[in-house]
This record gives structure tokens, sequence and C-alpha cells, in this order.
């Protein structure tokens, strides 16, 4: 079975959002199958954005999602990558469909709820990060 890594980021679980955004994974019919709140250190921030350690907006993602707490939750599905991709809509809330996760709930391309892998490699990779203690495919 397919799986996937999102995080709740701290302006959803701010915001009280967390409870509504899993219930959308739930409706449409995927598995939780982990779910924790934690507060992530800097070392597990940088470690999780790796891919963006060049960009303009690094520090600025490393500061936010350690700025608070996130849920992170693994999702099993068929499909589930690419499902939750699209349900979580594009990364700038704007471009971002009107009933997706991004377009109904977030505010800026920084600040937009969650996260989702992008990838097979990279749910296994982010599932390593955040549930050291799950065993690996
Ligand atoms: P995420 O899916 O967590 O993966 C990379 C993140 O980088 C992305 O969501 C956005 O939150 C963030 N991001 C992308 N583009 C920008 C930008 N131009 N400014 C700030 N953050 C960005």
């Amino acid at each position: 079975m397919e799986r996937t890594l999102v995080l709740i980021k701290p302006d959803g679980v701010e915001r009280k959002l967390m409870g509504e955004i899993i219930s959308i994974y739930e409706k449409k019919g995927f598995e939780i199958s982990a779910m924790k709140l934690a507060r992530p250190t800097v070392e597990v921030a940088k470690e999780h954005y790796y891919e963006h350690r060049n960009k303009v907006f690094y520090n600025e993602l490393v500061d936010y999602i350690t700025g608070g707490y996130v849920c992170a939750l693994i999702i099993e599905g068929e499909n589930v990558i690419d499902a939750v991709r699209k349900i979580n809509g594009e990364t700038d809330p704007l471009k971002a469909e009107a009933g997706s996760i991004r377009g109904r709930f977030a505010l800026s391309k920084a600040e937009n709820c969650v996260h989702s892998s992008d990838s097979k490699e990279s749910a296994e990779r982010e599932i390593k990060i955040w549930f050291p203690e799950m065993p690996q495919l």
C-alpha cells in the first residue's frame, strides 16, 4: 500500500484547523496510520527541507516550521501521494483550486497550512525523519 507524509504546519495548528484538515483526508477514504504533535527542532526542519537549502526562502522556512507545533501524519491508500497533493492544492494559495485545503485556508506561500511528500522516495525519506520509530518499508 502506498503511503505519504503530511504535515499540518504551525499556521494550521494555531488556527485550530487540525481536525478539519484530518477529516478531509479521512472522508476521502484514506487511512491515518500514525499521527503526532511535535515542536520540530532546527535539525529536523533542516533535514526535512534539505532540497530547498539553496533557496532564498530557506531560512524563513526553517524559522517558520520551528516556530510552533506541527501535526505529522502518515497516510495510506491507493495513489495517496498524488491524491493528497491534489487535495492540498498548489503551493501558492492564489493558484490553488478554491476547494483545496490551501485554496480554502492558506494565507501565503510560506504559511500554507500543509505539506505532503511529492514522491515515494520523498515519502520514505520524510517518514524516517518524523517517525524514526516506525518500521521502514
Ligand atoms: P512545502 O510543501 O512544505 O515545501 C516547500 C515549501 O517552501 C512550500 O511548501 C512552501 O511553504 C515554501 N515556499 C515555496 N515557495 C516559497 C516562497 N516563494 N516563499 C516562501 N516560502 C515558499
